[in-house]
C-alpha cells in the first residue's frame, strides 16, 4: 500500500483516485481553495482531507496530478518547491514539451500520463498512458481498476503526453470544427439547407454536431488550455498550428457555460455571439 496525494479530486480526477483507492492505496487531497463539488467528488471517492499541500505532501509516496490543463506547470511546481521527493505523475493533457519541463523539476521521479476515455466508472472505458523510467511502477498502483493504466514500454516522459496529444487533436479539433461550421451556416441563413444536405450526403452528422455542442460547452473552458497545448505540439513538429488555435478560439466562446448544460441552439448562438 502506497500513501498518495491527489491533486485535485475533479470529473475525472476523481475517479483515478476512486481507483487508487480500489488498490488499497492511502489517497490525500488537498482542499484549500477547492470548491464544495471538488470536496463531495473527494468523499465519495474516499479520499481523505488535507487542509493545505505541505501537510497532504508529509510521508507521501507519490503525487499524481489531474487538474486543468493550464494549471500543471504550477502545481507541479508547488509540490517541487514544498520538497517532495517521491514520484510525480502528471496525467494532465499537456504538450510533450511541457511534459519534459517537469523532467527539469523530478528528474526520472517524473511519470509522464495522459488519460484517454470519460472518468471511469467501469472497467474498459478509459485509459492512463504511462511513460518515464518508474511509469511500470506506477501503473501497479492502478491495477485493481476500473481505470486501466498502460505503460508505454521503453518510452521516455512526453510521449504519453504525445500521444494524449495526437488523440485529442482529432477529437476536440473536429468537434470545435463542426461547431464552428454550423455557426457559419447559421449566419449565411442556409442552417436548415445545410442539415437537409448533411442528411442526404453525410449521414449522423447532424446528430454529431448536437452531440459535439452539448458535450463540450461545459468543459470548453478548459478545453482552452488543452488546445494551446495541442497548437505547441503540433509547432514543435514543424506542422502547422493553426487549426487548434483556431479550436482554442472556438473553445473560449463558450467558456461562459462552464458546468452548465448548453442546448444546441444556445451553444451556436453563443459562438456567432463571441463573447465568451
Ligand atoms: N473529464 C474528462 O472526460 C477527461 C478526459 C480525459 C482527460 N481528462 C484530463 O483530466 C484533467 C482534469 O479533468 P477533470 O475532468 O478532473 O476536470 P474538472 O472536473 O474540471 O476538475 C478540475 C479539478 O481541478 C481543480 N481546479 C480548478 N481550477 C484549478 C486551478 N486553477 N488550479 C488547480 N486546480 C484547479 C478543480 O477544483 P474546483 O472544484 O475548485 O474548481 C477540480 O478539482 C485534465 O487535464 C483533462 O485533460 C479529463
Amino acid at each position: 500500500m502506497s500513501l498518495l496525494v491527489l491533486l485535485h479530486p475533479g470529473a475525472m480526477g476523481a475517479t483515478v483516485g476512486a481507483t487508487l483507492r480500489a488498490g488499497g492505496h492511502r489517497v490525500r487531497w488537498v482542499a484549500a481553495g477547492r470548491s464544495e463539488a471538488t470536496a463531495r467528488r473527494a468523499a465519495a471517492a474516499g479520499l481523505e482531507a488535507c487542509t493545505d499541500l505541505s501537510s497532504a505532501l508529509q510521508g507521501a509516496h507519490g503525487v499524481v496530478s489531474v487538474c486543468p490543463p493550464d494549471q500543471a506547470s504550477a502545481v507541479a511546481a508547488a509540490v517541487e518547491e514544498a520538497g517532495f521527493d517521491g514520484l510525480y505523475v502528471d496525467a494532465n493533457a499537456i504538450a510533450p514539451a511541457t511534459a519534459r519541463s517537469l523532467q527539469a523539476r523530478f528528474g526520472e521521479r517524473l511519470v509522464d500520463g495522459g488519460i484517454i476515455g470519460p472518468p471511469a466508472q467501469r472497467p474498459g472505458t478509459t485509459r492512463l498512458y504511462l511513460s518515464g523510467a518508474a511509469a511500470d511502477a506506477v501503473a501497479a498502483w492502478f491495477r485493481a481498476g476500473p481505470l486501466e493504466a498502460v505503460a508505454l514500454a521503453d518510452r521516455p516522459a512526453g510521449a504519453a503526453s504525445a500521444l494524449k496529444m495526437a488523440y485529442a487533436a482529432y477529437t476536440k479539433g473536429s468537434a470545435a470544427l463542426l461547431l464552428a461550421v454550423r455557426a457559419l451556416a447559421e449566419h449565411e441563413g442556409v442552417a436548415a439547407a445545410l442539415t437537409e444536405e448533411w442528411g442526404l450526403s453525410q449521414p449522423g452528422l447532424a446528430e454529431r454536431c448536437s452531440a459535439a455542442a452539448r458535450g463540450t460547452a461545459p468543459k470548453a473552458w478548459r478545453f482552452v488550455g488543452e488546445m494551446q497545448e495541442i497548437a505547441d505540439t503540433f509547432a514543435a513538429a514543424e506542422l502547422p498550428r493553426g487549426f487548434h488555435e483556431a479550436a482554442a478560439d472556438v473553445y473560449r466562446r463558450l467558456a461562459g457555460f462552464r458546468d452548465a448544460e448548453a442546448a444546441p441552439d444556445a451553444v451556436i448562438r453563443r459562438l456567432l455571439d463571441g463573447s465568451g
